[in-house]
């Protein structure tokens, strides 16, 4: 049967055009990691002043026995599922020190990029031959049903870097809460929450010198020209960042640097900008102890360790189902 509706548009651009559309206009962080997003972040990671990568590095550096122990305490062997793994840098650590200790493990990292998927598997079977590695390129937001298992092994979910920040609060506890129920009650989840500080560190994580920050964000606009024949003109768009302390929230934004008309094939249809409009790009959010322990609560958790960082401000949270 021949179908006169219009083609179905693709999540990507059914949110690129109830976001555009919207007032105040917003873009999905969930899109910044094609290839060039994924690489332009590892370049982040690198930047003097974004410190959570190296603030989670320490934690896993100096406390991986205790967190040796909390994974396997009652549990035979391990299924580490890690999702957003990105370069698995942090986890090599992990799991370099969990073989040595002859604990029985399998490692499933799931992530957006076939880049990055490809480039970690590459690297994890000459590092730990013995390992069996077996990657899922994909979004995390669908691959929860993929990780329903029959089997008794410990599955211990991983979501780290702080990547919990880009969800508005509401989404948050509704992520946590599908976590949960495709979660046996011996399976954990070990969450890594950046948490509240001088908000001066914070504001400069996210504004870098070198400007690779601004780029990872614009790069989103250099997406929509690709996939869905936007004509962004990405000089005339400028990053802008800002931190509420009150709140414990980062944003970024993408500002119109002047009033301009963009068309996006795909959409069929254009988007008026006014000079300084603003795009929310992104939320980052920061945590206090009271709010992650409102998290767990309310998504049916109950924390069984915490590991901090101190200096840094940062905690990699064990939570086992309530
Ligand atoms: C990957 C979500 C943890 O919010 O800190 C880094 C992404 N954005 N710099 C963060 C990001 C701008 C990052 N997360």
């Amino acid at each position: 049967m021949i179908s006169h509706q219009t083609p179905e548009l693709t999540e990507f651009a059914e949110d690129v055009l109830a976001g555009l559309s919207a007032t105040p206009k917003r873009l999905s962080s969930r899109y910044f990691y094609d290839d060039e997003g994924s690489r332009l972040f590892m370049e982040i990671m690198k930047l003097p002043e974004y410190y959570p990568t190296r603030a989670e590095m320490k934690i896993f550096e100096e406390q991986k026995e205790g967190i040796l122990k909390a994974f396997t305490d009652g549990a035979d062997g391990l299924d580490l599922i890690e999702l957003g793994a990105g370069d698995g840098a942090k986890t090599a650590v992990l799991i370099e020190y969990f073989l040595k200790a002859q604990v029985d493990l399998t490692y499933c990292p799931i992530d957006i990029s076939q880049e990055a998927n490809d480039a970690l598997k590459a690297r994890f079977e000459t590092l730990f031959p013995d390992l069996t590695i077996t990657p899922h390129t994909g979004d995390y937001f669908n691959v929860l049903s993929s990780l329903k298992n029959t089997s008794s092994r410990r599955k211990v979910l991983m979501f780290l870097g702080s990547n919990i920040g880009n969800f508005q609060q509401e989404k948050a506890l509704e992520f946590f809460r599908s976590l949960r129920s495709v979660m046996n009650d011996n399976d954990r989840l070990f969450v890594g929450f950046d948490m509240q500080k001088d908000p001066r560190v914070i504001i400069a994580a996210y504004d870098d010198k070198q400007g690779v920050t601004a780029a990872f964000n614009l790069n989103l606009l250099t997406r929509i020209n690709r996939e869905l024949g936007g004509d962004f003109d990405i000089s005339k768009f400028s990053h802008y960042a800002q931190y509420r302390p009150v709140e414990c929230a980062a944003r970024s934004f993408l500002i119109s640097r002047e009033k301009q008309t963009v068309n996006i094939a795909a959409l069929g249809r254009s988007f008026e900008f006014d000079q300084w409009e603003a795009i929310f790009m992104e939320i980052s959010q920061k945590y206090t102890a009271a709010m992650i322990e409102e998290l767990a609560t309310k998504s049916g958790f109950l924390i069984e360790t915490e590991f901090l960082n101190n200096e840094d401000f940062y905690t990699n949270a064990l939570w086992k189902p309530l």
